[in-house]
């Protein structure tokens, strides 16, 4: 650690210095938070400092073809962490090199059957939740994982902690209320509601319906707590450098235990400012560099992935900027592309792909987008809004129409999700379900209209693996699970509605064959092994979008020699008039995840999406599967 600690130790310095350089012990305060990683760089084991070092010899080695994430609760996939380690065979099965499970710490206890925000509501970093297991089979499965190839991803919750964490424990009693050791310094706590007020104009609302506003009177403190999500969820006072200090050796336990990759949740939120939305504040940056110094140095061959989910245009310095470029986050979400990619099938009009795509950068070096098609939360529609400016009414009718398509509402619409907090006809928000449900798959009654389901599976799936980027599948989308209708999902713990697309797993042995679960298997197992087996599909080839003469159509080349193509409607579109640079140079392809011959007489049916590569690079090439 010494080279390391030398190497990195003047961007800590420099990062902290800017955060906290003005408050009186600085010093002596950075001098401890030293000293206390070199304790938790002497307690990490000798397997993960060979990890370390092996990954300091790949940098990048996430970018590569072969990366495929995955995320699945604990319970819902198999019961427990121990349960999950049996599962490893399976999720090698997939191709997944990068698994991430959803909050398995020690969750919040509290009334109504323990509202926990599905776990992301902490109530300790250190502990796993007793249902799930222990510490040491943590330990077990991030070794089972790693023997297999597989990182393990767990969501860090840095923004904020649960209302019974020791902290808030702490605040709640007073403790050392006039000294050093106040634990109410660890929240942002107001004794006024008037004192909220000039923040509270500005701020956005996560949960208008279930959570409304930002802040929440807490009767044992006496105070205003600043909760930017569920009540019983405090953000956090990172103005204060204990708070930092605690979060980066809570990280690095964390990372000791065999974590590789860290979900730096609500990873946007971290800084307050007066008159502003309070989300990407530069300090928000510094302490995300910070930590990004900390692992450097401590655990070298950790990830940080930033969950901000902010429009394309605001990601990029989470990948650090200026002299900080490729220095904070490794990894992090286009939640643009995914909202996107919903909002062209609904309109069947790529044009809102190819907006946000044109406007996603290039990332610096050993830096990934993590492309996706769902996840564990809803589809957040307002991303979009900076794409959608020029609209007379900033984009509410355009993302409503989204919305009511994918609830089902629209006259035709295969879609049966529904829409989350968002009053009807009154304001636009998010959208859950499962793909299954949204693409049409759950709702098909005729061969026909399954078919054009599963196009549109392959389709969203087919861009989330080619736009460039480590792509995710949600648990349950490569069996085409629906959604959970159970009444278990009505209040509390399915109050937010997200619970729709949270169901148990459908276990992979009880597949019927010729089932829609098995088609849903082979067309993702398709894409994945076809990616793997394309060097253009690494994450920092370049992305370049293709003219077209249609909008319903999207053209983009990946590296030098692969064109994908997907036609976002149900027309039937000869290929040659909806983007003929693609032919230009004579050449004839290969489709090599429909495995056809690709000439200029070609017509993309409804929805189809193909990966054309010229023939002369194909030759010899086996496919990776059969056709599905
Ligand atoms: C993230 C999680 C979401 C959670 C929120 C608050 O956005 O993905 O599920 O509700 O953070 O922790």
């Amino acid at each position: 650690m010494e080279g390391r600690f030398k190497q990195h130790r003047g961007r800590l310095h420099h990062a902290l210095h800017r955060l906290y350089g003005h408050g009186a012990g600085f010093d002596g305060w950075f001098a401890q938070l030293c000293d206390d990683m070199a304790d938790r760089f002497a307690a990490r084991s000798p397997e993960l400092r060979a990890l370390d070092r092996s990954r300091l010899a790949q940098p990048g080695w996430f970018t590569s073809p072969q990366s495929l994430a995955y995320s699945a609760y604990v319970d819902k996939f198999a019961g427990t962490l121990r349960g999950v380690e049996d599962q490893i065979p399976y999720l090698k099965s997939l191709g997944t090199t990068y698994l991430h499970l959803l909050p398995f710490l020690r969750a919040r206890e509290g009334p109504n059957g323990g509202e926990n925000d599905g776990g992301f509501a902490i109530a300790s970093f250190d502990e796993v939740q007793p249902a799930l297991g222990t510490m040491q089979d943590l330990r077990s499965l991030t070794a089972a994982l790693r023997r297999d190839g597989i990182s393990l991803c767990t969501d860090f919750i840095l923004n904020h902690v649960a209302d019974d964490h020791i902290w808030a424990l702490a605040a709640k009693r007073g403790q050392g209320e006039q000294g050093q050791d106040s634990y109410r310094d660890y929240f942002h706590l107001f004794d006024r509601v008037q004192d909220t007020e000039k923040f509270a104009n500005h701020l956005g609302q996560i949960f208008p319906e279930t959570a409304p506003g930002n802040f929440t009177f807490v009767d044992d403190l006496q105070a205003w707590a600043w909760t930017t999500f569920y009540p019983y969820q405090w953000d956090l006072n990172y103005s204060n450098p204990r708070v930092f200090a605690d979060i980066a050796l809570a990280l690095l336990h964390l990372a000791n235990q065999g974590v590789e990759i860290f979900r730096l949740d609500s990873a946007a939120f971290l800084w307050k400012r007066e008159g502003t939305n309070c989300m990407n504040q530069p300090e928000c940056h510094l302490i995300l560099q910070a930590l990004r110094c900390v692992v450097d140095i401590v655990a070298p061959g950790v990830l940080l992935k930033a969950e901000a989910i902010v429009p394309v245009n605001e990601l990029p310095p989470y990948f650090g900027a200026g002299e900080a470029l490729g220095a904070q986050c490794h990894l992090a979400y286009n939640s643009s592309l995914m909202t996107a990619s919903w909002l062209s099938l609904a309109e069947q009009d790529a044009d809102m792909v190819c907006r946000v795509m044109q406007a996603t950068p290039r990332l610096p070096p050993g830096c990934a987008w993590l492309t996706y098609v769902r996840c564990h939360d809803d589809i957040g529609w307002n991303v979009l809004r900076p794409e959608l400016q020029d609209e007379p009414d900033g984009g509410d009718v355009r993302l409503a129409r989204a919305a009511n398509f994918f609830a089902g509402k629209t006259p035709g619409s295969y879609a049966t999700g529904a829409s989350f907090q968002a009053r009807p006809d009154r304001q636009v928000h998010g959208t859950n379900g499962m793909t299954a449900a949204l693409v049409g798959i759950s709702s098909a009654k005729t061969s026909q209209q399954l078919a054009h389901a599963f196009a549109r599976l392959k389709l969203m799936y087919g861009l989330a693996m080619s736009a460039g980027g480590t792509p995710l599948i949600y648990m349950g989308d490569e069996l085409a699970q629906g959604n959970d209708h159970r009444p278990a999902c009505a209040w509390p713990l399915g109050a937010d509605g997200r619970q729709l697309h949270r169901p148990d797993f459908l276990k992979s042995a009880a597949v019927v064959p010729a089932s829609n679960a098995a088609t849903a298997l082979v067309v993702l197992k398709n894409l994945i092994a076809v990616r793997k087996s394309l060097p253009d599909m690494a994450a920092d080839c370049a992305t370049t979008l293709l003219p077209t003469n249609t909008t319903r159509v999207l053209a983009f080349r990946r590296g030098e020699r692969l064109t994908v193509v997907a036609n976002f409607s149900d027309d039937s579109i000869p290929l040659f008039q909806a983007v003929p640079g693609v032919f230009e140079n004579g050449s004839i392809f290969h489709d090599r995840i429909g495995y056809t011959r690709v000439d200029p007489s070609f017509i993309l049916a409804p929805w189809q999406m193909v990966w054309l590569m010229p023939t002369s690079a194909c030759n010899n090439q086996a496919d990776p599967m059969e056709t599905p």
